[in-house]
């Protein structure tokens, strides 16, 4: 008898376990992003997106002449509807290659330890879609 509803207690401690995890954990992708990973990501995208995607996320920046396929022009609604969050993340982070583009679109490894300015670079891209 004693054994039995140690197990039972046991079972319901792990359950509610799961309960906290999934309560505190994602919230669809737009977990909090704190100021620094803000500010990282602005001065990560004027040093080195912009080159291509240009300041204002269209694809002219001044590295893009040469580049076919062209950089993503972040405003094309169509393409912004047609991606998820998963992807733009995994292309920035991985490169275009690693989400079957062109890998003239770089891959930023130092980032993979910066989930955070990661998902700050991509908020940013979004915002372009709504300008
Ligand atoms: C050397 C030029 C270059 C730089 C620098 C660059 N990109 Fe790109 N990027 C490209 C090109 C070219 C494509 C288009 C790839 C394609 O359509 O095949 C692209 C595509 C993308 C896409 C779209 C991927 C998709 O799934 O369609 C995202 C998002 C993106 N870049 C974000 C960034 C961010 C953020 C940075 C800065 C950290 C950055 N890029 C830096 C050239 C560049």
């Amino acid at each position: 008898m004693k054994r039995m509803s140690k197990t039972v207690l046991g079972a319901g401690a792990v359950l509610a376990l799961a309960a906290a995890v999934s309560c505190g954990g994602g919230d669809g992708g737009s977990t909090a992003i704190s100021p620094e990973a803000r500010a990282e990501a602005e001065k990560l995208f004027a040093t080195k997106c912009a080159a291509c995607h240009g300041v204002n996320g269209d694809g002219t920046g001044p590295g893009a002449a040469g580049l076919n396929p062209k950089p993503r022009n972040y405003h094309d609604k169509a393409w912004q509807a047609s991606t998820t969050d998963e992807e733009i993340e995994k292309a920035i982070v991985y490169g275009g290659a690693a989400v079957g583009k062109s890998p003239q679109m770089a891959s930023n490894p130092e980032l993979q330890s910066k989930p955070e300015v990661v998902r700050a670079l991509r908020e940013k891209v979004r915002e372009f879609g709504r300008k």
